[in-house]
């Protein structure tokens, strides 16, 4: 199905395959594209580095696999950056963490604006720091008429909250009469999620071995298909991501139909 040539260039991942952009593009690309980026804390530990040097590294990956996304015609890119769990985390790298979003949106703004990229936010953007929350809603402002990719960021994001609220809005919509609960459908519940404006995922990538959703998306990735790597986020590359949408073009959506 797709052009298999073996690597051989030195110090290239371990995957034997190259994946062909032109032969992935023969066929249907996902729309939604969602990623839990993980093993950032696990790249730097490999080579005794400070954890930050990991997220910093993961920060430029997000640059290169936003450019690939947009060229590849992928509509929706959503990235878990920062979860509400994650605020456990030693002070240290929380405030390293809370410094990305600005640091990414600040130096690589125009750049988006030049590939007419849509920047996003799901999450409580309110509990943010205030240097973050300026910098994501300049960057939404900037690119708000932007066509193209929309880049959707997970910041202080957690789909059980997320959908925790949903319920005490439509509580307070049946209450004030705006509602009546026989209006309560699949349709309803996810127009009052933070994901209203976006189709659900197709694909869901999670890096660095974890198999699990750690609270992402619980709602949204109901019929999407999976695609775990061992490979760490601040390794991953176009390659592994044409590798990922070629496992989803094999597989079969029946969607609970046959
Ligand atoms: C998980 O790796 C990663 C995060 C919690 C942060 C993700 C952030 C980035 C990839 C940086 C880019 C962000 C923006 C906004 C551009 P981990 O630290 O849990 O890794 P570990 O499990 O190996 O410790």
């Amino acid at each position: 199905m797709f052009n298999k040539i073996w690597k051989n260039k030195e110090g290239e991942s371990s995957s034997p395959l190259v994946y062909a952009k032109e032969d992935i593009l023969q066929h249907p690309i996902p729309k939604h594209v969602a990623i839990i980026m993980d093993g950032n804390g696990r790249w730097a530990k490999k080579r005794a580095l400070p954890r930050a040097a990991g997220h910093y590294e993961g920060m430029q990956v997000v640059r290169k696999i936003t450019r690939f996304a947009n060229e590849l015609g992928i509509k929706i890119l959503s990235l878990y950056a920062f979860s509400t769990e994650n605020w456990k985390r030693p002070k240290s790298e929380v405030e390293y963490l809370m410094k990305l979003p600005e640091q990414f949106l600040t130096t690589f703004l125009p750049e988006l604006i030049e590939e007419n990229v849509n920047v996003r936010v799901i999450g409580n953007t309110e509990q943010l720091p205030e240097h973050t929350r300026r910098a994501v809603e300049k960057a939404i402002n900037e690119t708000k008429d932007n066509t193209g990719l929309i880049l959707n960021f997970a910041l202080n994001y957690g789909s059980r909250a997320e959908i925790t609220y949903a319920v005490q809005q439509i509580a307070k919509d049946i209450q004030n009469g705006r509602l009546s609960p026989e209006q309560i459908t699949e349709e309803l519940v996810s127009s009052y999620l933070m994901t209203k404006d976006l189709m659900d995922p197709d694909l869901l990538i999670r890096t660095s071995g974890e198999i699990r959703l750690s609270n992402f998306m619980l709602w949204q990735l109901a019929y999407t298909e999976f695609w775990f790597t061992d490979v760490l986020w601040p390794d991953f590359t176009e390659q592994h991501l044409l590798e990922a949408i070629a496992a989803f073009q094999k597989r079969n959506r029946r969607f609970g139909g046959v």
